[in-house]
C-alpha cells in the first residue's frame, strides 16, 4: 500500500511517499481503508521532536530514542472497515468510523490495522470523512481536560486560550455544552471564528493581557503555554481550576511548587485516547452541539505543505489530509 513514511527527526521533508507492506488483521483487529487524516500538532512533533523544554528525553521515550519507532505518522483517521478479525463482535465490514490511534500512529497509509478496543467510533450521519477526522485529537482532549481533570460545571466561568487551535475550537464548544459562560482568547483575525463557536466573549491577546483585565475564573484552560500559574492564579476564583494542556517542564515545576491559595488547583497531564469520549462527541454532532472546524485541506502527496502550514503554529481548528478518493 502506499504510506508517508519517516525515518528520521526533522522539517516536513523527513515525511517520504513509500510502499509498504498492506496490513494484515490480527483476531482482535479491524482493517480501515483510510480516506482521510490530518496533521495534529501531535503529529507535527512526533516528526519534529520540537517539544517544549524539559521535554526532549521524554519524546524520545515515546516517538524512538535515535530515529522514530513508528515510522507512519497520523494520529487520526477516518474510513471504512474492510476485514476483521475472527474475535471482533463491535464492528463489522462497512462500518464508516473515525478513530484516534494518538501516538500509536498510522493514519498516513491507506489502511491501518486496529484493535477493536481502540478509540474508535461510527461516524456521525451527517458527516463526512474529511469532517469525521477532526473529531478526535482536539475533541477528546478538549473533553479530558474540561470534563474528566476540570469538573466543569454548569454556569461557571470559563476562559479558553488558544480558543482558534485545534484543542480551543472544541473546548470552547464543549464548554458551552456543559452550561459554562466562555470567554475565548484569540487574535484580531479569529474573533468572528471563536463567536460562531459560541464564545459568550473574546479576547484580542494582541490588544489586552486577559490577566489584567480583573475577570475571575472557575477555568483557565490554556493550549499556548503561554500562561503561567503565577498569572491564571490571579484571574482564578477561589476553588478555580488551571487546566495547563500545554507548557514545558519548568512550567509545570513552578505551578507544582507554587503555594496554592484559596482551593485553587493547577492541573496538567496527558489527554488518553479513550473510544466512549468518542462516541460522546458522536453523539453532540448527530444533536448538532459539535462541529470541527476545518481549516485547510491537503492531498496525501502534499503532505510536506500541510506539516510545513501546521510549522507557522497559527492553524485554526484541523488541517485535514485526504488519502482515498472519496471525502
Ligand atoms: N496534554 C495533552 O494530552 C495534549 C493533547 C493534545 C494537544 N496538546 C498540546 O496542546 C497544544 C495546542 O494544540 P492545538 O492542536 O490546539 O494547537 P494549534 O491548533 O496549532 O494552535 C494554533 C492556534 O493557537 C493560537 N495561538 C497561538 N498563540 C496564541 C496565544 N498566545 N494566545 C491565544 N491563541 C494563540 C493561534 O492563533 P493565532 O494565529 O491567531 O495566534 C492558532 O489558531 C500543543 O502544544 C499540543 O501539543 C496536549
Amino acid at each position: 500500500m502506499k504510506a508517508i513514511t519517516y525515518t528520521k527527526y526533522g522539517a516536513p521533508d523527513v515525511l517520504t511517499p513509500e510502499q509498504v507492506t498492506t496490513p494484515t488483521p490480527r483476531d482482535n483487529e479491524v482493517l480501515v481503508k483510510i480516506q482521510a487524516t490530518s496533521v495534529t500538532t501531535g503529529d507535527q512533533k512526533a516528526r519534529s521532536l520540537d517539544l517544549p523544554r524539559g521535554y526532549g528525553l521524554l519524546g524520545r521515550l515515546v516517538f524512538g530514542i535515535l530515529a522514530p519507532r513508528r515510522q507512519i505518522l497520523g494520529t487520526e483517521l477516518a474510513g471504512r472497515i474492510v476485514a476483521v478479525g475472527r474475535n471482533v463482535t463491535r464492528f463489522k465490514i462497512g462500518d464508516d468510523i473515525f478513530a484516534y490511534p494518538g501516538a500509536r500512529l498510522g493514519g498516513y497509509a491507506e489502511y491501518a490495522a486496529l484493535p477493536e478496543d481502540a478509540a474508535i467510533a461510527l461516524i456521525p450521519s451527517q458527516l463526512s470523512y474529511k469532517e469525521a477526522v477532526g473529531l478526535s485529537f482536539g475533541p477528546a482532549t478538549a473533553l479530558n481536560f474540561l470534563h474528566d481533570k476540570g469538573d466543569i460545571q454548569s454556569g461557571e466561568n470559563v476562559l479558553i486560550v488558544g480558543a482558534s487551535g485545534g484543542v480551543g475550537t472544541a473546548a470552547v464548544q464543549l464548554a458551552k455544552y456543559f452550561g459554562a459562560h466562555v470567554t475565548g482568547v484569540c487574535s484580531t483575525t479569529n474573533i468572528e471564528l471563536v463567536l460562531s463557536l459560541g464564545a459568550d466573549q473574546v479576547i484580542d491577546y494582541t490588544q489586552e493581557d486577559f490577566s489584567q483585565s480583573g475577570a475571575d475564573y472557575d477555568i483557565i484552560l490554556d493550549t499556548t503555554g503561554t500562561v503561567s500559574y503565577q498569572s491564571a492564579q490571579k484571574a482564578l476564583r477561589s476553588g478555580g481550576r488551571f487546566l495547563m494542556v500545554s507548557g514545558d517542564l519548568p512550567q509545570l515545576l513552578s505551578m507544582s511548587f507554587a503555594r496554592k491559595r484559596d482551593g485553587k488547583k493547577g492541573i496538567a497531564g496527558y489527554a488518553p485516547e479513550k473510544a466512549e469520549e468518542l462516541a460522546f462527541i458522536a453523539k453532540l454532532v448527530e444533536a448538532g452541539q459539535f462541529s470541527p472546524v476545518i481549516d485547510r485541506c491537503y492531498p496525501l502527496a502534499e503532505i510536506q505543505d500541510a506539516h510545513a502550514y501546521v510549522d507557522t503554529g497559527r492553524k485554526k481548528g484541523n488541517v485535514i489530509i485526504s488519502v482515498g478518493d472519496q471525502l
